[in-house]
């Protein structure tokens, strides 16, 4: 468990209000540069909270988009923020958090990471690659179920000074004292928004003492062995899906993704029959791995099946093409 300083703040906002107030304090910190730099593997919410933030605030700020592999070299003392999803939603592509925090430090770079598809998938050091804001869900690897409250995080030595963009009552520093003007709480609690869902909350905590007994560094060995495992046996059977997760272990996260024309309704096969991933356009298979409960056996169970609904061309039916509002 990190010290409590580094405990980041778990209330009723979805990740995407984390990301805004994330987002916007870190522009506050660095009021003269006007870039946020992003890339094109950011996940869609990130990107349109940011759009929203810059037309709210009106100071001219600008988000540049760069390919994944370029962001690095596009660190620069123009930059205000750095704000990226640490694992690539789509191909499960793992950036270097230490080396990149440390580049845009160096550059007087602010950071906001997206750790939706890293907590609890793999061990995420916040405090050691100092890390300036981070948020995430909890609904994802750490298992709290369907829209689970998010967390966000905020490095100790700025958790008493930045400023909450969405300053609600729960973030005051006296809440039940019903002043009318607002004063913030000290640290990090100041980036509460309002009452908490109990009921998703009891669910987050049983989810949590789970954790407490697991040590992260076993789930992510674990992962990649059931990851590595998927791939090999996906390959084997299905020459016609192209692997576009990294094949190596330090640069991916817990899931794997294939590309496949037809991958939409060949996920729509595979859920029929038990297989439970997703399809990210444009053509995107995604298979997560939750390492907590998957074993081998299903890890080879799943390959088979996939084999089956794409050599055998079940996909072509026309009942898995037809398009849900979730895919
Ligand atoms: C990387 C990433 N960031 C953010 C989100 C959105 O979070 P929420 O819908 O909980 O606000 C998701 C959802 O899948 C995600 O994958």
């Amino acid at each position: 468990m990190p010290p409590p300083e580094n405990k980041p703040v778990v209330d009723r906002t979805p990740f995407t209000l984390k990301v805004y107030q994330a987002l916007a304090a870190a522009l506050d910190m660095n009021g003269t540069r006007k870039i946020i730099l992003s890339d094109t593997g950011n996940f869609p919410t990130d990107l349109y909270m940011a759009e929203g933030l810059i037309a709210t605030l009106g100071r001219g700020h600008q988000l540049r988009l760069v390919a994944p592999e370029e962001i690095e070299a596009a660190l620069s003392e123009e930059i205000a923020v750095l704000y990226i999803t640490e694992v690539d939603y789509r191909t499960g592509r793992r950036h270097d958090m230490a080396k990149l925090t440390a580049k845009a430090h160096a550059l007087g770079i602010v950071t906001v990471w997206d750790l939706a598809h890293s907590a609890g998938a793999l061990p995420v050091d916040l405090a050691g690659s100092g890390a300036d804001f981070a948020a995430g869900c909890t609904y994802k690897y750490l298992n709290a179920g369907p829209g689970a409250p998010a967390f966000l995080y905020v490095a100790p030595r700025h958790a008493d000074s930045v400023r909450a963009a969405l300053s609600g009552w729960m973030g005051h520093a006296k809440p039940f004292a019903f002043e009318l003007a607002y004063a913030a709480a000290g640290g990090v609690e100041r980036m509460r928004v309002g009452t908490p869902p109990v009921l998703a909350m009891a669910a987050l905590e049983a989810s949590l003492d789970i954790w407490d007994r697991v040590d992260i560094r076993e789930v992510r060995a674990r992962s990649l062995a059931l990851g590595d495992l998927l791939i090999s046996e996906v390959e084997r059977r299905c020459p016609s899906l192209k692997l576009v997760t990294p094949r190596a272990h330090e640069s991916r996260g817990s899931q794997v993704s294939f590309a496949f024309d037809g991958g939409y309704a060949a996920m729509q096969a595979l859920i029929a029959r038990g297989v439970i991933g997703d399809f990210r356009a444009p053509d995107i298979m995604r298979l997560g791995l939750a390492p907590a409960y998957l074993s081998y056996a299903e890890i080879w169970d799943a390959a088979e099946i996939l084999k089956e609904c794409v050599r055998g061309e079940v996909w072509r039916e026309p009942r898995y093409r037809l398009r849900h509002a979730v895919t």
